[in-house]
């Protein structure tokens, strides 16, 4: 069953949409205009590939999807919020995402801050909310994504990326703001499962621990190189923006070579962490490659 994860992607991507849909007021509950943002910023064609690496790593530990529901809802929401707050003026300032106008552009920038405001709580109700989960488990869940959110996660990322225009870096520093910034929610992708599953050993949990951090940092890079490569049309982002806005990033600083060297070379890295899960690491497997591969 493992082997064939790519064949059950779309089930999943409509599996978390239709969750984030229970999960988010309707645009009918007032106030309409704050929940018609908070829509427009979760279902305008996000690839959802932290819920899809939430529900691999569950098929590689024995997880119920069912059971798995509520991280990947909660780590699509956070995604969401940081979205719309790194394309603001004030970061970014970024007009395009996923094709279409950021939020800041369709509504204003009031209501964009404020969208991401309530879509950062939502993700803890729904955690808080778990009916299938132990009292443990929920409030380890909500350790983990919070403090992936946070100061010394997502959100420490931001700020030193932010510090870190028109500077140059050393790799170990990038690949430190890169770590936060974008590596620490797809490591708790990854953990939420293991937090489901009691019973795997130091090593496995260790090899799980290294394969998240590495895929982090591969899928920044990535983001990057597709920044510089990437036509706007095909990444429904504006292309250029990073060198526009002189952003600190692994092609500006090192060149496109050395970065996609440095992908390759985390992803493989990432791979041999999954040795010893045999043919249940499939789904994640495929994940890692993906992300080193794709498009868009
Ligand atoms: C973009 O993430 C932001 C980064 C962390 C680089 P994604 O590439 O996952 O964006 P969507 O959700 O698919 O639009
Ligand atoms: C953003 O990195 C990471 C976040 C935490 C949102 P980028 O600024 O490179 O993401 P994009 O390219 O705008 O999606
Ligand atoms: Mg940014
Ligand atoms: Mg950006
Ligand atoms: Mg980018």
């Amino acid at each position: 069953m493992p082997d064939k994860f790519k064949d059950r992607i779309a089930a999943y991507q409509e599996r978390v949409d239709s969750c984030l849909d229970a999960a988010l007021p309707q645009v009918s509950v007032g106030p309409e205009r704050l929940h018609g943002a908070m829509r427009y910023a979760v279902f305008n064609g996000g690839k959802r590939v932290r819920p899809l690496l939430v529900y691999a790593a569950g098929e590689c530990l024995g997880v119920e999807p069912h059971l798995l529901d509520g991280p990947a809802v909660a780590i699509e929401l956070i995604h969401a919020f940081s979205l719309i707050h790194d394309d603001l003026p004030a970061m970014d300032d970024d007009d395009l995402r996923r094709g279409k106008p950021t939020v800041h552009i369709q509504y204003d920038e009031a209501t964009a801050i404020l969208a991401a405001d309530a879509l950062q709580p939502l993700a803890f109700s729904v955690l808080a909310g778990l009916g299938n989960a132990s009292a443990s488990a929920r409030n380890q869940l909500v350790r983990l994504i919070a403090d992936a959110c946070g100061s010394l996660g997502m959100t420490g990322g931001q700020s030193a990326d932010l510090a870190a225009e028109g500077k140059t870096l050393t790799v170990d520093e990038l690949e430190h703001m890169y770590a936060l910034k974008t590596g620490a929610l797809i490591h708790a992708a990854i953990f939420s499962a293991r937090i489901l599953y009691k019973d795997l050993d130091d090593a496995r949990t260790a090899a799980l621990d290294n394969f998240g951090r590495k895929i982090g940092i591969a899928f920044q890079i990535k983001d990057d190189i597709l920044d510089v490569e990437g036509e706007t049309h095909v990444i429904g982002k504006p292309s250029g923006s990073d060198a526009e806005r002189g952003k600190a990033t692994y092609p500006a600083l090192f060149g496109v070579d050395a970065s996609r060297e440095r992908c390759d070379e985390l992803l493989s890295s990432a791979l041999s962490d999954l040795a010893s899960f045999g043919s249940a690491a499939a789904p994640l497997e495929w994940l890692a490659r993906y992300i080193v591969e794709r498009g868009q």
